[in-house]
């Protein structure tokens, strides 16, 4: 007869009260174990306090595991090394969506099924006559997404699976178009409807740099490059924009809505803005010489200023990722014959920050944004396409991330608590007695 293992706890003791309660640990598969803290509040009359998440698990996820101590980023088991080196981004798709890799009939029908939907609905191009042009694109990617909700009427329940599955289809399928968009229309060019004899990164860089007054060239290494940056920004676990989508679509907003919440969310510097941000700094700085007055900017603590590209809240270690797309930054520059200043003052500043005690010593690493910028300058997009193409990506894992969470039967709308402190209760003071 088989012994059930007994429930691991972690003991919990009030100093003052000298009364202690157990909590459950959950175990994962690999990683730390849990703390379960859900009846805390029943029985102590306790919050947990943890503004920035940095000790919170805030779901149960099959998706993607990161040990940043290590450097290690697997998605649904498979290495971010493998995928990248052997996969093509809609393979990482299937995989995230569905939970492997797919056979080859499985990765013909899904390719099948994407290519079907990349077009979108013809009004969707009115939207983007009402933009200014120059708009930051995520502006407009926050708003034409947003608004896909209102064209998709046919896939907005999310409790019917097969709708569900309709809505994740159509939204990897066009997001590509709408971003090809937004950057044609920012430059005053036509749009390019999306061709379906292309893969999936052959046809977005068909749409965002092919004219229809002539033929495209592809390149096939660009190609490559393309969807390797796509593949390395598929899913991150429970980042800010996928917690963002989590949290939007925990009060069972349409899937629609949830995927512009997590693209409002990436906007930002400190996330998905970052690629962008390295870039600017790399004009900024200019030229090598310049390099140690601004690494000595980053060190100062009265100074806002910080290494774009440098640090990571998780990976405390070489982001896997960077490795990667270093080697592919490489390739692309050889393919181009470009000769770049900018290059030559990004990789002074790797080698720089990599030996500089302050960033050895609080493990700031070069992170991905760091040379997927490099190598999107290369390929011709203007950097405020940047954080797009991330989105493009990203909209994969969100997506499979909302999916995983509305397929959980325990689901409920999330509602953090917080530490009040503010005024306690006090009368109301007419206006003509206050000071
Ligand atoms: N340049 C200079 N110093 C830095 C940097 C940096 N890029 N990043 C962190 N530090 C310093 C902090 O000042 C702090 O120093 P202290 O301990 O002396 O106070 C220490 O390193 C730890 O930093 P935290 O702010 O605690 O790190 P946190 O985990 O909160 O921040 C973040 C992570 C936001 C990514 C940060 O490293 C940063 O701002 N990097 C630059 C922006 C960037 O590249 N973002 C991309 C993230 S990756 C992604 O979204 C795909």
């Amino acid at each position: 007869m088989s012994q059930e293992a007994p429930e691991k706890t972690f003991t919990l003791t009030n100093d003052q009260t000298g009364e202690s309660m157990k909590l459950p640990v959950k175990d994962g598969t690999i990683g730390p174990s849990v703390i379960d803290v859900r009846k805390l509040y029943a029985e102590t009359g306790h919050f947990t306090f943890d503004p920035s998440f940095t000790a919170t698990g805030s779901c149960k996820s099959r998706l993607t595991y990161i040990d940043g101590e290590e450097g290690i980023l697997l998605h649904r088991g498979y290495s971010i090394e493998d995928l990248a080196e052997n996969s093509t981004f809609l393979e990482v798709a299937h995989a995230l969506l569905y939970g492997d890799l797919p056979n080859a009939k499985e990765k013909e029908a899904f390719e099948r099924e994407i290519t079907y939907h990349t077009m979108v609905h013809e009004q969707v191009h009115l939207f983007y006559r009402g933009f200014r042009r120059d708009a930051h694109p995520m502006s407009v990617m926050c708003g034409v997404v947003a608004a896909l909700s209102a064209f998709y009427h046919d896939s907005l329940d999310i409790w019917d699976p097969k709708q569900r599955e309709l809505s994740a289809h159509r939204l990897i399928a066009k997001i590509p178009t709408l971003a090809a968009m937004t950057y044609k229309y920012s430059i005053g060019q036509p749009f390019m409807y999306p061709r379906n004899d292309l893969s999936f990164s052959e046809n977005f860089l068909y749409m965002c740099f092919g004219v229809p007054a002539e033929p495209y060239r592809m390149s096939p290494v660009l190609a490559d490059a393309m969807d390797k940056i796509f593949i390395l920004h598929a899913d991150h676990e429970q980042n800010a924009s996928t917690s963002t989508v989590r949290l939007a679509g925990s009060s069972q907003a349409n899937p629609f809505a949830c995927i512009a919440a997590g693209i409002a969310c990436l906007w930002g510097p400190s996330h998905g803005g970052a690629n962008q941000a390295v870039l600017e700094m790399l004009e900024e700085i200019g030229s090598k010489d310049r390099i140690p007055e601004f690494i000595e900017k980053a060190k100062d603590k009265d100074d806002p200023f910080r290494l774009m590209g440098f640090g990571h809240r998780v990976y405390k270690n070489f982001d896997p990722r960077a490795g990667v797309l270093k080697k592919a930054a490489d390739d692309v520059l050889n393919d181009l014959g470009i000769d770049d200043p900018m290059l030559e003052v990004a990789m002074e500043l790797e080698r720089i920050a990599l030996e500089d005690p302050y960033f050895v010593e609080r493990k700031l690493f070069p992170n991905v944004d760091f040379y997927s910028g490099i190598i999107l300058r290369a390929m011709g997009f203007p950097t405020s396409m940047f954080t797009v193409l991330f989105a493009v990506a990203r909209t994969v894992g969100w997506i499979s991330q909302w999916k995983e969470m509305i397929e959980e039967p325990s689901l409920r709308i999330g509602r953090p608590r917080q530490l009040y402190t503010g005024p306690a209760a006090r009368p109301y003071v007419p206006i003509e007695d206050r000071d």
